[in-house]
Formats: structure tokens, C-alpha cells, sequence
């Protein structure tokens, strides 16, 4: 038993932030952002909340599946920007959704929590616990930014991905193989404090305001190691070659990354799909955003085999492959 995703939904705040209107706020320039990043453009989230975009992003998702909310028997978002510490997000998406039958509970892996999130149900459903999950990643990251850190600021957007997930014993269908993997000795390299500690100080954790902060270029080198060599694994699992794949949906930090990820792999880009010129990073929302735009897009046709992957602060890794 495995699981396929038979439904997709997305959710993007309606304020867009361009690099030009960043360039009136911090020392930066377009040019910059788009060269070192690819980015062009993010949305930032003003009355939205993360369990709003969260639950908008479900909603869709269970009517792209044809199901209704009372269906859902698991709901797990993966965030790590919600504006509550309680209840969790997922509870704050079953009240919204009316999905009354449902588990509920989040999950912080950062930018890998959605494939962290999408193995959890994996488990569950395979294990026969539950028959399906709304899986979700959701984030207002621009909250925890700090707007005058250029380095940071020009990187991240806010949204949220979700997909239905439901049991599947058709042959050679749905999840075929899955990783995921923490490095926590290399935490200190992305990291934001909880806004509500005031005192505690640690040699780990030197920073004393709420936002992110990154080593870019460690995290830069983490990713083009670490993921080509978790790709390899999961492939290996599947029984498949790199050639094998028709989309790679990789977690959207940087289009440089993305690049040298298919270089390393020995894949063309065109088979790297992305969205960050228009929406940024996005953390865990970045791969089930990038998967919604491509599947009502016509672009996954079914029985297309993906490759998931994403990586982010923990440091966390993962990967999945899946035949749609
Ligand atoms: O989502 C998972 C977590 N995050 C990531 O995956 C991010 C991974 N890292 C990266 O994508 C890249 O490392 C960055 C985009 C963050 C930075 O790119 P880089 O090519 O590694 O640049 P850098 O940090 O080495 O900085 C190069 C220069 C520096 O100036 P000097 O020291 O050479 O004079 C920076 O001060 O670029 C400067 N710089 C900027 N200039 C204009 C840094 N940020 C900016 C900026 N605008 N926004």
C-alpha cells in the first residue's frame, strides 16, 4: 500500500512585492536579486494569516480530489512561521474547512517540512491508521524576516500548498520510494529565535531578535551536495535512472541551486519546473505551490514520474518519487 495525490491546491496572498519596490527599502537591486537568485517578485500577507492561506489552499485541494471536508481523516501542515503557538495550524484548518473528522497536528521541518509531512501520512495510510490526509505546507514568513537584512529579506514570500493524499494499490502508482534525513550539528547556519524567549542565551543560538538568519552560502553549499546524493538514493530505491524522470519539483530557493542540482544529476533544466521569479521562497509551501501550478497547468500528465525534493533549516533533507 502507498499513497497517490489525487487533488492540489494553492493560496497566495494578494500583495506582490517586486524587487524594484525593495530596492526604495534596502541596499539591493533587481539586477542582484535576479542574477544571484531568480527571484523577481514575492507576496506578502497582510490580512492573511498562515492557517487562512493554509486552509484556502486545502479547500481547493479537496475539490480538485472531488471530496468534501468531512472525508479528511488526517490533516498535517508543515510550517514554521504561524502567527499561534496554540492550537496548531492544522486545528486552525479544520475549523476553517469543517473537515470535523479529521486529526489534526503541524510539523517544523522548514523547507523540507512538506516532504516530512507527506512521509508522516505516507506512514499512516500505509500502515492502515487512516485512508487519506490533506498534506500542507504553509508559511508568512515575511513576519519573521527582518526587513533592513538585505541578505535575507530580498529571499522569502509567503503562501500555501496543499494536496489530498489518499490510499492507492494500483500497481507501479503513487509514492514509490521516499528519504528523508536531519543534520542538527549544522542547525546554527538558519536560524530564527521564538519571539517570545527574552532572556535565555546560548553559544548555539547567539541571536536575540525574532528573525531569520542565514548563512546563505553554507546553506548554498549544503543543498548542491546533500541533494543530488538524497535524489540518487530514492531513485535507487524506485529502480529508476535520473534520465528516467519527467519533472524534478524541487524545493525553490534559488534558481542556482536548481541549476547546479540538474548539472550534478546530468539532467537537462527543462526539467526542472520553477516559480520563484513570482512568488520567492517559500519555504514549506514552495514544492506543493510549485506542484498545484503544474498540475492544473496540464503539465503532470498522469502517470508522469516526479521527483520531490527540498532542504532547509535543521538542517533537513528529503526526497520522494512518485508516479502521478
Ligand atoms: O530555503 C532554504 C534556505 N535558504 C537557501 O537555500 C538559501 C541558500 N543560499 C543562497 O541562495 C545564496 O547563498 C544567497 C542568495 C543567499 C546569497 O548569494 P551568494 O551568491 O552566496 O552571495 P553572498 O552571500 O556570497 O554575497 C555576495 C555579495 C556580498 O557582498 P561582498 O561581501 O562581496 O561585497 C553581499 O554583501 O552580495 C552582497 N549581497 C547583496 N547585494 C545586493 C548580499 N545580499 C545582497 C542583496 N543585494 N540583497
Amino acid at each position: 500500500m502507498t499513497i497517490r495525490i489525487s487533488g492540489t491546491g494553492g493560496a497566495l496572498p494578494d500583495k506582490i512585492l517586486t524587487n524594484s519596490e525593495l530596492e526604495k527599502t534596502v541596499d539591493t537591486s533587481d539586477a542582484w536579486i535576479r542574477e544571484r537568485t531568480g527571484i523577481g517578485a514575492r507576496h506578502i500577507a497582510q490580512n492573511e494569516t498562515v492557517a487562512s492561506l493554509a486552509a484556502e489552499a486545502c479547500r481547493k485541494a479537496l475539490s480538485d480530489a472531488g471530496r468534501n471536508a468531512e472525508d479528511v481523516e488526517l490533516i498535517l501542515v508543515a510550517s514554521t512561521s504561524s502567527e499561534m503557538l496554540l492550537p496548531c495550524i492544522a486545528c486552525q484548518v479544520q475549523s476553517e474547512t469543517g473537515a470535523v473528522n479529521a486529526a489534526a497536528f503541524d510539523i517544523n521541518a522548514a523547507c523540507a517540512g512538506f516532504l516530512f509531512a507527506l512521509q508522516t501520512a505516507n506512514a499512516y495510510i500505509a500502515s492502515g491508521i487512516y485512508r487519506n490526509a490533506l498534506v500542507v505546507g504553509a508559511e508568512v514568513l515575511s513576519r519573521i524576516v527582518d526587513w533592513k537584512d538585505r541578505s535575507t529579506c530580498v529571499l522569502f514570500g509567503d503562501g500555501a500548498g496543499a494536496v489530498f493524499a489518499e490510499a492507492c494499490d494500483e500497481e507501479g502508482m503513487g509514492i514509490r520510494a521516499m528519504l528523508q534525513g536531519s543534520d542538527g550539528r549544522r542547525g546554527v547556519v538558519l536560524q530564527c529565535r521564538a519571539g517570545h524567549y527574552t532572556e535565555t542565551d546560548h553559544e548555539l543560538f547567539p541571536y536575540k531578535d525574532p528573525f531569520i538568519h542565514m548563512d546563505g552560502s553554507e546553506v548554498y553549499k549544503f543543498a548542491v551536495r546533500t541533494i543530488p546524493e538524497c535524489i540518487e538514493q530514492v531513485l535507487e530505491q524506485a529502480g529508476l535512472k535520473a534520465c528516467d524522470i519527467d519533472l524534478y519539483i524541487l524545493h525553490q530557493a534559488n534558481i542556482r541551486i536548481i541549476g547546479s542540482i540538474a548539472k550534478r544529476l546530468g539532467v537537462d533544466e527543462d526539467r526542472f519546473p520553477h516559480n520563484l521569479e513570482h512568488v520567492g521562497n517559500t519555504s514549506s509551501a514552495a514544492i506543493p505551490l510549485l506542484l498545484d501550478e503544474l498540475n492544473k497547468s496540464g503539465k503532470i500528465k498522469r502517470g508522469a514520474k516526479l521527483v520531490l525534493s527540498g532542504f532547509g533549516a535543521g538542517l533537513t533533507y528529503g526526497a520522494c518519487v512518485m508516479r502521478w
